[in-house]
């Protein structure tokens, strides 16, 4: 399952994401915000993360989207078993999942252009962490937590 948020800065690249997912069989689940009306990125952060962390379930993970990806990754990671990394293309998402094992993925859509950003979102996709001496520093990462 993929958890999909967004602020109003984001919502319509978030709309490109659920249209590109429908057209692959993905199943998602949106916890807004689907129009201009200005919304608090935290919130949205906080609502679509939680959901993500309730399901505990395995290859679960959220794709958040705001102006810039910046806001929404920093309260993501504030939430406890969150490990939110901001893509701006295939590269970085790539990268996200490989080597830090990413739960969930942050793009700016006043940054990244549609095409760039659904071929992020593939990649990451596609994408397995790499463990062995990543998995040492990611658990280094969640090791912080406490
Ligand atoms: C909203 O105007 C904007 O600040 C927000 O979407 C995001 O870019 C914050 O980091």
């Amino acid at each position: 399952m993929i958890y999909l948020g967004s602020d109003h800065a984001g919502y319509r690249l978030k709309r490109e994401i659920i249209a590109y997912l429908e057209t692959v069989g993905a199943s998602y689940k949106d916890y807004g915000c689907t129009d201009g009306e200005p919304v608090d990125y935290p919130n949205a952060a906080e609502e679509t993360c939680n959901a993500l962390l309730e399901a505990k379930a395995d290859g679960d993970f959220a794709i958040l989207v705001c102006g810039t990806g910046i806001g929404i990754s920093i309260a993501a990671n504030k939430i406890n078993g969150i490990r939110a990394a901001v893509v701006t293309d295939a590269f970085t998402a790539e990268m996200a999942k490989l080597h830090n094992n990413a739960n969930c993925i942050c793009i700016g859509e006043r940054v990244t252009g549609v095409g760039v950003a659904l071929t992020a979102v593939k990649k990451y996709m596609e994408t397995d962490f790499e463990g062995g001496r990543h998995a040492r520093r990611v658990d280094k990462i969640m090791a912080l937590e406490k």
